[in-house]
């Protein structure tokens, strides 16, 4: 367990549901450090549908349906992605079918959920954990800037600072919404943590982890039976649960490797290197003032990942009756 009590971090997680995704879910709906008012979906690793779907059910599944689900954009700000494989697999979990429930999605969209948390919290009192690409939270912060001083901090998987996954030069969230990703990470003023590939990509499980993950709760059982139907081993050490190092990383923030950082810039151009990143490492303040409240993750210790995994999936029991 960690230092931070119960309840002390009022949290809004929006993700594409997407495995590693629905891991991150787990995570966060085990532990109870979390107060969590809402999750809100966009388009990514599949349609904003199926990511709404799929976080409804995840949220069932973990025992959590009571959490509103706030469905957000359909397709990213500016330029529509060319295809691009199906990873998480055509439902975006794996093709795993989760128990129905008769939970639906809010009939509040994205924008109104995070207005209703940011609008009466007191600056700097809520975290926003950002695991997919950026369109919702782009359109937040150019839609009520007002708002950005609610946000403490702002968990951001996404960008690399070496090779990519999507492309030799750029991360899936930054790639498949290059401008949501520049407003969001190239120019607001919110405190940011950026947990790149370098990080998230120790978040891996091979195949007998990933049997460990099964036996440890039904909600794990469900999850490694999607893991098998998530088509991304290219880093060779087993599937890379990228999202679920986000939220390890806030509940355990030794996890991971830290680094500050001045400036991050994103390609929005139609090149090759579309949705690549770069990290400005010098401390130098932010024009204006200040530094940015920036820090970059480039590490990250997967035997604790695991560790953290384990500690807090095994209690979870599965979902009470609708
Ligand atoms: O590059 C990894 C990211 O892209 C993760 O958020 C994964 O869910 C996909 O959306
Ligand atoms: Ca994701």
């Amino acid at each position: 367990m960690t230092d931070r009590q119960p309840g002390s971090i009022p949290t809004i997680v929006d993700c594409d549901p997407g495995i590693d995704d629905a891991l991150a879910l787990a995570l966060v709906a085990a532990s109870p450090e979390f107060d969590l008012h809402a999750v809100t979906t966009v388009c990514g690793n599949v349609t904003v549908d199926h990511s709404t779907r799929n976080a409804i059910r995840t949220l069932a599944a973990c025992g959590r349906a009571e959490v509103p689900v706030c469905q957000g954009a359909a397709r990213p700000l500016v330029r529509l992605n060319p295809p691009y494989p199906p990873i998480h697999g055509e439902n975006g979990i794996g093709d795993v079918e989760l128990p129905a429930t008769a939970r639906e999605a809010s009939a509040e969209p994205a924008l109104a959920a995070f207005e209703r948390v940011l609008e009466p919290a007191v600056p700097g009192e809520v975290t926003v954990i950002a695991l997919a690409p950026l369109t919702n939270i782009a359109l937040l912060l150019s839609t009520r800037p007002d708002l950005a001083d609610r946000i403490g901090l702002l968990a951001v998987m996404g960008a690399t600072i070496d090779r990519g996954n999507v492309t030799p030069f750029a991360e899936f969230n930054t790639w498949a919404d290059p401008e949501a990703a520049y407003r969001v990470l190239a120019t607001n003023e919110v405190p940011t943590r950026l947990f790149t590939l370098a990080a998230t990509r120790k978040a891996a499980l091979d195949e007998s982890q990933r049997l460990e993950l099964a036996a440890w709760s039904p909600v794990g059982a469900t999850i490694a039976e999607m893991i098998l139907g998530y088509d991304d081993q290219v880093t060779g050490l087993g599937w890379p649960l990228h999202d679920a190092m986000v939220v390890a990383g806030l509940l355990e923030p030794g996890i991971v490797t830290l680094r500050p950082a001045a400036a991050i810039e994103v390609d929005t151009g139609t090149g090759r290197r579309r949705g690549a990143t770069a990290v400005t490492w010098d401390g130098a303040p932010h024009q204006g003032g200040a530094p940015r409240p920036l820090e970059v993750a480039v590490d990250a210790d997967s035997e604790r990942f695991r560790g953290l995994l384990r500690e807090r999936l095994s209690p979870l029991a599965g979902p009470p009756s609708d």
